[in-house]
């Protein structure tokens, strides 16, 4: 397992003191990089980060893949129901690992259901899904840690019924909920109505949770080695949780986007080199974002901060994105990820009919993505624009883990340097109370109210072509 940070592109010998970072800076950081690592370890001991230890719990891995096991014996299709941190980690980890899965057919996917996570409430959308599913042979993961998430248990509602037309009193069989192991609708219902549940574990955050059996048990029903997944995640501590600064690149990278933000480059793009990759610049996206984008300070200064995290995908959006990256505004630091091997070569054959192609001859589809990758770095850098590259050897589930591990605890230590609590998420209240008491729901009237007269001071502007 490797992972390697080249920053070369970042620094203010290369790309001018401008937006550029120096070495001061980074020695500075330093510094504070043991203190907010003597501080990481506090909080590990008393118990108050465990994700930071589940990579290590072999016994979780053992539990959920006989769990998994029964459900492939028993099912054609898995549908994960939940949003944000309970749907993304699985969408990109599947993606990575199981790319293409749900076009194979049965034998091609070794015995695995075909996978559907399903993060919305549109009605066109989650329906177009249920009509490809047989309800007889369709097993629903409810996927919520605070048990009351309206976009989930709206899902649920629709999908229980569903069932239940279908098989009648035995719709429970086709349903487990993964929720806080005391509290919330969804564990009330667990134990009330004899549902099958397996528990987030207490303190660990949506976004921070793909490996609980919020994104493990999706995963090891897809097929994916849920040990080989960890064993990377726990591989990469290794690298990541220790003080020194400048050899950890969990830590170096919090600090490389800090020290850019504060240089005016506010937007931070993620532009994984590979299809397969795609879906973890979406899940770091949202990481980056809720854990990062804050009014107050810890101590209760306000300060709207955060860089804005932007997914793209290399060489796609070299032809969407890139112009602005290469000539718009200078606000932005684009971290690559580079895949050394790919799966495939795909070599490029000859054609002798087309002598303006001969020079492709000889070489294959991953030179080309990797080489394409690096002209536009150097295209970036050339512009002064910043830029880093995060490489793994191979697209694998140790990769994988390893990559998400980091960015959990990037994100962690990124906290520190802005300043505010990277586990929380006040910010997405307002419009979850709105929701409730535009929804009807009991204990929300004063909510409405307040809501109706904030509307009913508006002077609309709207227009409608009809
Ligand atoms: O990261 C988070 O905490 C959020 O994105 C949540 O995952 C999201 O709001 C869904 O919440 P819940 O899992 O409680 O349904």
């Amino acid at each position: 397992m490797s992972i390697t940070l080249d920053y070369t592109n970042m620094m203010a010998d290369v790309i001018g003191s401008e937006h550029g970072i120096d070495d001061e800076a980074l020695a500075e950081l330093a510094v504070r990089a043991r203190e907010y690592h003597r501080h990481i370890l506090q909080r590990r001991a008393a118990g108050k980060l465990p994700f930071f230890d589940l990579p290590q719990n072999q016994e979780m891995v053992e539990e959920l893949t006989l769990l998994a096991d029964g459900i492939r014996q028993k099912f054609d299709n898995l549908v994960v129901l939940g949003i944000g941190g309970s749907a993304l980690g699985t969408t990109a980890i599947f993606k990575a690992l199981r790319y293409g899965h749900n076009l194979k057919d049965a034998s091609q996917r070794g015995g695995s259901p075909r996978v559907f996570v399903l993060d919305n409430v549109d009605p066109d959308g989650f329906a177009s899904h249920l009509v490809l599913c047989d309800p007889a042979r369709t097993c629903f993961l409810v996927i919520s840690k605070s048990g009351t998430t309206v976009e989930t248990t709206s899902q649920f509602l629709v999908a229980r019924h569903w069932v239940e037309a279908c098989v009648g009193d035995r719709f429970r069989e086709h349903f487990i909920l993964i929720t806080d192991p005391h509290s919330g609708i969804l564990r009330e219902l667990a134990d009330r109505e004899g549902y099958r549940s397996c528990a987030i574990p207490a303190g660990v955050g949506g976004r921070f949770s793909v490996f609980t059996p919020v994104g493990l048990l999706p995963l090891a029903c897809a097929g994916i080695d849920i040990a080989a997944l960890l064993k990377g995640a726990a591989d990469c501590s290794r690298f990541v949780c220790h003080d020194d600064l400048l050899s950890n690149p969990a830590y170096l990278n919090a600090a490389l986007q800090y020290l850019a933000y504060g240089k005016g480059l506010t937007i931070s793009v993620l532009m994984p080199y590979s299809d397969r990759l795609r879906d973890i610049a979406d899940w770091y996206r949202q990481l980056w974002a809720e854990s990062l984008g804050k009014k107050f300070s810890t101590d209760g200064s306000i300060v709207h901060t955060g860089p804005t995290p932007v997914n793209a995908l290399g060489t796609t959006d070299q032809h969407s994105q890139v112009q602005l990256y290469m000539e718009g505004p200078f606000d932005k630091v684009v971290t690559f990820i580079v895949v050394d091997e790919f799966d495939q070569e795909l070599p490029l054959p000859e054609y002798a009919a087309s002598p303006q192609m001969a020079y492709l001859a000889g070489h294959s589809m991953a030179e080309l993505i990797n080489l394409e990758q690096r002209a536009t770095a150097a295209a970036l850098a050339k512009n002064r624009r910043s830029n880093c590259a995060l490489r793994v050897p191979r697209v694998t589930p140790e990769s994988v883990g390893a990559l998400i591990f980091m960015f959990e605890v990037q994100t962690l230590f990124a906290g520190y340097l802005f300043n505010v609590d990277p586990l929380d998420q006040p910010g997405v209240e307002e419009g979850k109370l709105l929701t409730y008491a535009l929804m009807g729901r009991q204990g929300y009237e004063q909510k409405a109210r307040e809501l109706s007269a904030q509307e009913a001071r508006l002077s609309p502007r709207v227009l409608a072509c009809r």
